[in-house]
């Protein structure tokens, strides 16, 4: 799929919960084509002595309006100037946006049940994994884990998502650092648990999908190399050109220093040499 650069009007940009952001841009080609997994690399106006694009994933794409929705928390320079964003400035309504970039999820061709894991703002990435299986009726089971209930931001889309599915219905299991919500912890308590009782119960994931930070992704790994479990992570790393030029973003994995703009964001776990 050739790469994109479209001129993307903002139709919303709002705060959904501690420096949490959804931007929802007009983007007609790229909600045409962009695959669950693949990210977008935005231009930011307004930012002259900041000229690299930022890398975002992208949370849903709707054809039917044209829109893809980005979700984004606010860590420094770049998605600090975002928020000011809005769609009735006139300099300042209109992102450029490069993509579909990078390798989308790969779950198994005949993948029964899975398991997709997001800590914190990568709860994202996964939903439109989440509504391919669902539609594909493969058994989805979803664990979602953040700091505090507010920042749960992405749980109410799973648990529409999840309650469409004809049988077998489970909410997402979430976890909160605090506890104000769900299991008090981390969301890796949680995925050994489903791990072990599916296992149990001899109906084992065939798959598991995780993002969220470096040390969540490398724990659920290890759980799943354990269990024999198939699982895919999506790797952060700071990008410059977004188009596997630059090699400003390797991973170290098994296969030697790969990209993460091209070669991934999406890696085989049992690869990745964390
Ligand atoms: C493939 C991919 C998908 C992403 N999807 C999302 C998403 O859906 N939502 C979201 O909120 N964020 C996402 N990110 C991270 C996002 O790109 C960074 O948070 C953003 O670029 C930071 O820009 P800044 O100017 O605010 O930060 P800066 O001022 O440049 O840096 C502030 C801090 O953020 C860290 N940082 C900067 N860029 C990155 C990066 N690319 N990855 C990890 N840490 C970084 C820096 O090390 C520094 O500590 C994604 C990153 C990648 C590579
Ligand atoms: S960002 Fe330049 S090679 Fe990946």
């Amino acid at each position: 799929m050739p790469l994109i650069n479209e001129q993307a009007r903002i139709v919303e940009n709002e705060c959904v919960g501690p420096r949490l952001y959804l931007m929802v841009l007009e983007s007609p080609q790229i909600a045409k084509t962009i695959k669950p997994g693949q990210f977008v690399h935005v231009r930011i106006p307004g930012m002259p002595d900041h000229i690299l694009r930022r890398p975002f994933s992208v949370y849903a794409a709707n054809p039917a309006t044209n829109t893809i929705d980005i979700l984004y928390q606010t860590v420094g320079y770049g998605t600090d100037f975002m928020t000011t964003l809005t769609p009735d400035s006139a300099s300042l309504s209109v992102v450029e946006v490069l993509g579909p970039v990078g390798r989308c999820w790969m779950p198994p061709e005949h993948v029964k049940r899975a398991l997709l894991v997001g800590g914190g703002v990568g709860a994202a990435p996964l939903y439109m994994l989440a509504e391919q299986l669902v539609k594909a009726q493969v058994h989805t089971d979803v664990v979602l884990g953040a700091q505090t209930e507010q920042a749960l931001v992405c749980r109410g889309r799973y648990e529409v998502l999840l309650s469409s599915h004809e049988a077998d219905v489970v909410a997402p299991l979430c976890s909160t650092d605090d506890g104000s919500y769900g299991r008090a912890g981390f969301a890796t308590s949680l995925v050994a648990e489903a791990l072990e009782s599916a296992a149990q119960a001899a109906r084992p994931y065939d798959y598991v999908a995780v993002c969220g930070p470096e040390p969540l992704m490398r724990a659920v790994a290890e759980l799943c190399a354990g269990a024999n479990v198939y699982c895919e992570v999506s790797m952060e790393r700071r990008m410059a050109c977004g188009i596997g030029a630059c090699l400003s973003c390797v991973v170290e994995t098994t296969d030697g220093k790969l990209r993460a703009c091209v070669d991934g964001p999406v890696f085989d776990a049992t690869k990745v040499v964390w």
